[in-house]
C-alpha cells in the first residue's frame, strides 16, 4: 500500500470520511487512496462532535488504510501512526507540535489538528480503517479560542497541497514501521511528544476534579495519571470517556 498514490480532490462533501466509506463499499478505491475536500457540510469530530472549517482554508482529508494485519488490541497503533505523522509534518514546517492524548495535535496549549479514525472490524480483526484528519492551515479566526493554525503559528500563508505532500511522505515513512510490526517504536515516539507529560494539570474523572500528573500510556493506549487519593499517590489508567482534561494550571 502506497499512501497517496491516488488523490481525489472534491470541492464540497458532507464528510470526507463518509465519502471514503462509500467509495470503499462500492469497491471504487484501493487502500492508500487519499480523499480531500475544500469544504465539508457535515464534518465529523471525535465523540460525535462536528468539525467546522472555513471553506478552502484548511486541510480536510481521509485516508483508506488496509489493516496491516493488526489485531483489535493493536488498534491504538493506528492512532500513534496518525498522530506521529501529523506532528512530524508540522515539525518539518517549523511548528513544534505535540500530541494531546489520545489524538489531538497541539501547539502550545492550542489545538491545530484533529484525528478521527473509523475502523471496520471483521472476525475480531481490523479489516480496514478510514483515517480522517482536519488540520487548520490558513484559517485565522476561530469560534473556539483554543484553536490555532499553521498561519497563526508561522505568520505566513501555506498552500494546503504543499503540506499534503509532506504529510504523505511522513505517512509512508511511518506506515513502513506499522507494516514491519515495530509498534513499540511508534508508541515511544508518541510518548516522547505527549502534551503535558510529567506536568501537573487539572483533570476530572467520575470522582470529581483533581490535580494529577500524566505518567504515560498503557499498552492498550489508556492514559496513566498519577493522582492523590486519601493522601496516597496512585496510578490510574483511563479510557477515553473516563477522564477529561480541565486545564494546565493547578488550583
Ligand atoms: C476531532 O474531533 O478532533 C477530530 C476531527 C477530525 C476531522 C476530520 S476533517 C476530515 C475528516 N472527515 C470528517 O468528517 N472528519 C475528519
Amino acid at each position: 500500500m502506497q499512501i497517496g498514490q491516488k488523490i481525489i480532490r472534491l470541492d464540497t462533501v458532507d464528510s470526507t470520511n463518509n465519502y471514503t466509506a462509500n467509495l470503499i463499499k462500492e469497491g471504487k478505491i484501493l487502500p492508500g487512496a487519499v480523499i480531500m475536500a475544500d469544504e465539508q457540510t457535515a464534518g465529523k469530530g471525535q465523540r460525535g462532535a462536528v468539525w467546522t472549517s472555513n471553506a478552502g482554508e484548511n486541510m480536510l482529508l481521509s485516508v483508506f488504510l488496509n489493516s496491516a494485519n493488526l489485531s483489535l488490541h493493536q488498534q491504538v497503533a493506528l492512532t500513534h501512526f496518525a498522530a506521529v505523522s501529523v506532528m512530524e509534518t508540522l515539525r518539518k514546517i517549523g511548528i513544534s507540535a505535540q500530541i494531546k492524548w489520545p489524538n489531538d495535535i497541539f501547539v502550545g496549549h492550542r489545538k491545530i489538528a484533529g484525528i478521527l479514525i473509523e475502523n471496520t472490524i471483521l472476525n475480531g480483526r481490523i479489516s480496514h480503517s478510514i483515517l480522517g484528519i482536519g488540520l487548520n492551515v490558513n484559517q485565522i479566526n476561530f469560534k473556539d479560542l483554543s484553536a490555532t493554525s499553521v498561519k497563526l503559528e508561522t505568520r505566513t500563508f501555506s498552500a494546503v497541497e504543499e503540506i499534503l505532500f509532506k504529510l504523505i511522505f511522513e505517512f509512508n515513512k511511518y506506515w513502513e514501521i506499522v507494516k514491519i510490526g515495530n509498534l513499540g517504536l511508534l508508541r515511544s515516539i508518541y510518548l516522547d511528544n505527549l502534551y503535558l507529560l510529567e506536568q501537573e494539570a487539572t483533570f476530572e474523572d467520575s470522582d470529581g476534579v483533581f490535580n494529577g500528573t500524566i505518567q504515560g500510556i498503557s499498552d492498550e493506549g489508556f492514559l496513566t495519571i498519577r493522582k492523590l487519593v486519601n493522601g496516597e499517590n496512585i496510578l490510574r489508567n483511563y479510557d477515553l470517556k473516563e477522564v477529561k482534561f480541565i486545564s494546565k494550571s493547578t488550583f
